[in-house]
């Protein structure tokens, strides 16, 4: 298995280009089966979740061509034959869970394999479900599939969330904007990529008003048209790649970067005496003058301190002057970073939702593995700031969120190279 070595100590300076942003595409691309006519995206990120989304697509007989070197995805859904998506995909990802709403609002049925259990938590997909029923679904859960059925279509409703959750946000928008009626979503998500989904499914036809609050009205439509829509910027991405400099020292400028996609996450980075400025290319951010300060921080849905960005701020506060104190309120099992920068030197304690950090000044390189996407890259920034080598394996977790990683870490200077694995 492939694993990533980084030799510490070396200061940044330089450009990093960000991408297209993973979660957004990866609710984008549902969106296609919404309509008989073309979507085209550009600005896709080229991840291996986005293969894995074009894999469960194709299953279900859409078209999904990548052009421009993968940047761009010209999708076509006129033909569905397949209503199905298989638990062998549906496994490899949660977000496959994304295309229930859409199959069911296109056509009248669905049945999708359950995601199970994972990593960073139990992550039930009650909310999604709950949702969908409330817009007229029939649903039957069995042998960890759910069934789903509308045969005389789906009827708008009032649905409130009792609890933010991104992904049945953008489930039951997609299944709304072709029910009958107005549907009001109360408690949504406004996380950028429902604001995304929003734009894009209106340059589809559909009528939907308020996203980017907690309100967001629907007024159905009989059928959508085709599209062309760039993905928002990754804000994770964004802030992954600006606390590069911050633990490393030196100057990058991230291009593309907004600082709207990032405000609280940035906000807490000045705090730790980290410059952030707007630049017209992007955001550029340095660490000109000795150890960053800690600060304490809590995760929150959108525009909250985000959950993706908790296990690389947690390797900057590892580095920092003082304590700082880590809430995560988003999922349950989120720190299993911690353990993995203990190897590398870091003094955190851990109890519950809870993780406080005594900066140690200089953490040590160490071979590391992390069991998710944002803990993996959280380990190569620690291994920028730490002194000798760091080996992070598992490097698969960082294929599905990051592309290009060594490329552009090594782009602004870092010591940071793959190596093939038997
Ligand atoms: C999305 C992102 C993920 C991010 C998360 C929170 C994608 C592909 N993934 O995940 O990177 O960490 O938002 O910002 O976009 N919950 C329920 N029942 C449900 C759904 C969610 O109890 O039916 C709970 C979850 O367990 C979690 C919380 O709600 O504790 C928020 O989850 P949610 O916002 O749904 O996350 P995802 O959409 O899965």
């Amino acid at each position: 298995m492939d694993s990533i070595l980084v030799r510490g100590g070396a200061e940044l300076s330089g450009d990093i280009p960000i991408a297209g942003a993973k979660n957004a595409c990866l609710t984008l691309m549902p969106a296609t089966l919404l309509s008989e006519e073309p979507l085209t995206l550009t600005n896709a990120p080229r991840l291996s979740d986005i293969r894995t989304m074009t894999e469960l697509l194709a299953s279900l007989g859409a078209e999904v061509t990548q052009l421009q070197d993968g940047q761009v995805l010209a999708m076509s859904s006129h033909d569905i034959h397949n209503r199905t998506a298989d638990y062998d995909i549906v496994r490899k990802m949660r977000a496959s869970i994304l295309v229930l709403g859409p199959l069911l609002a296109r056509c009248g049925e669905a049945k999708v394999s359950l995601p199970g259990g994972c990593a960073i938590g139990a992550r039930p997909v009650d909310l999604h479900l709950r949702g969908l029923e409330a817009l007229g679904a029939r649903l039957d859960l069995k042998d960890g599939y759910v069934h789903a059925s509308a045969p005389g279509g789906l009827k708008g409703a009032e649905i409130a969330f009792p609890l933010v959750s991104v992904g049945a946000t953008e489930n039951v928008l997609m299944a709304a904007v072709l029910a009958k009626g107005t549907t009001v979503l109360r408690n949504a998500a406004r996380e950028p990529e429902i604001v995304d989904l929003a734009h894009c499914l209106r340059k589809m036809g559909a009528r939907i008003e308020g996203e980017g609050t907690p309100d967001i009205t629907v007024e159905g439509v009989d059928r959508l048209h085709g599209a062309t829509h760039p993905v928002v910027p990754d804000r994770i991405e964004l802030g992954t790649y600006m606390l590069a400099p911050a633990i490393a020292g030196g100057t990058v400028e991230c291009l593309g970067g907004r600082l709207d996609l990032v405000a609280a996450f940035a906000e807490k980075l000045a705090e730790a005496g980290i410059d952030v400025e707007e630049t017209p290319r992007g955001l550029k951010v340095a660490r000109r003058n000795g150890r960053v300060r800690a600060v304490d921080v809590e995760t929150a849905p959108f525009p909250g301190f985000p959950t993706d960005l908790q296990a690389q701020m947690m390797a900057l506060m590892c580095t920092a002057e003082g304590v700082s104190v880590l809430e995560e309120t988003i999922f349950e099992n989120r720190f299993m970073h911690a353990p993995e920068l203990m190897r590398m030197g870091a003094d955190i304690d851990v109890a519950g939702g809870t993780a406080t950090v005594t900066g140690v000044g200089r953490l040590k390189g160490a071979p590391v593995m992390a069991t998710d996407l944002r803990a993996s890259v959280s380990l190569i920034l620690a291994g920028l700031a730490a002194e000798g080598e760091t080996r992070v394996n598992r490097v698969y977790h960082l294929d599905r969120g990051y592309e290009h990683v060594v490329r552009k870490l090594s782009g602004v200077g870092a010591s940071i190279e793959r190596v093939h694995g038997e």
